[in-house]
């Protein structure tokens, strides 16, 4: 579905990835874990056409997006939930949900707006208030939601939990799993390492700019030698 090989890329002179390789099935939920400052961010980044990789290739679904534009890598299917959530400002909620609408490859963008907001009852309440006055919470559910009406085959999402209740963390990683569940791949950065697990099927770790592990998540093994890495 996703295959990565020998990413590398910089920020002037600073080599943030140095040959990063892993690939993603249809219907998985894949960890990204590593320190703060690995590069997680800048491997979602490079992915979703944000920032231009020096060298290697991303190939999605058999098309290659290597340096591709952000719209180009949208067309192809991918949607990056960012850790900012970019809800934009002077919109309500309802008129942010519909720019999910512009992202859609296919026909039933009505329909899928509509099954979004009834999988999301708290912001169908909330659909004429403005999107930026929404909580934290309901504004991270806001940016997955948005994403969910443009039904792309791969998203990738960073840090959906930052700052977040449990609870609302909980209705997160239920929108997560709901998305693997209609056979989506997700690609998960997130720093909350214990909830990450529940969801993933296999992760990575990124460690100076490469891969230093690859893990099953339900692996006990694999679980304790993620902490130890990340934890060090
Ligand atoms: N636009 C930029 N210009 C220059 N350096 C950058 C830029 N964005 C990120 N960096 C640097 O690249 C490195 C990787 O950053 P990145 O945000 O990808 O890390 P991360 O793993 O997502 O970290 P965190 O867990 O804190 O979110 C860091 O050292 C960061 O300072
Ligand atoms: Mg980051």
């Amino acid at each position: 579905m996703l295959q990565v090989n020998s990413l590398h890329s910089h920020y002037g002179l600073s080599h943030v990835l140095q040959g990063i390789d892993f690939s993603l099935e249809a219907g998985e939920v894949f960890g990204v874990f590593g320190r703060n400052g690995v590069g997680k961010t800048t491997l979602l980044k490079n992915i979703a056409g944000w920032v231009k990789p020096t060298s290697g290739s991303i190939i999605a679904a058999g098309t290659d997006i290597t340096g591709k534009e952000p719209d180009a890598v949208n067309r192809a299917g991918i949607a990056l939930v960012p850790e900012d959530r970019r809800i934009f400002p002077g919109l309500s909620v309802r008129e942010n949900m519909e720019l999910g609408l512009l992202g859609r490859r296919h026909d039933g963008g009505q329909a899928a707006l509509d099954a979004v907001f009834d999988r999301f009852p708290r912001l169908k309440e909330r659909e004429k208030q403005a999107g930026t006055t929404l909580s934290g919470g309901e504004q991270q559910m806001l940016a997955i939601a948005r994403i969910m009406v443009a039904e792309p085959q791969i998203v990738l999402v960073d840090e959906p939990s930052e700052g977040l209740a449990p609870m609302i963390v909980a209705e997160v990683f239920a929108a997560i799993r709901q998305m693997r569940d209609e056979g989506k791949s997700v690609v998960l950065v997130e720093q909350n390492i214990h909830e990450a697990l529940s969801v993933c099927d296999r992760f990575i770790v990124i460690e100076r700019g490469q891969v230093v592990m690859t893990g099953h998540a339900e692996n006990g093994t694999d679980q304790a030698k993620l902490l130890e890495i990340v934890s060090v």
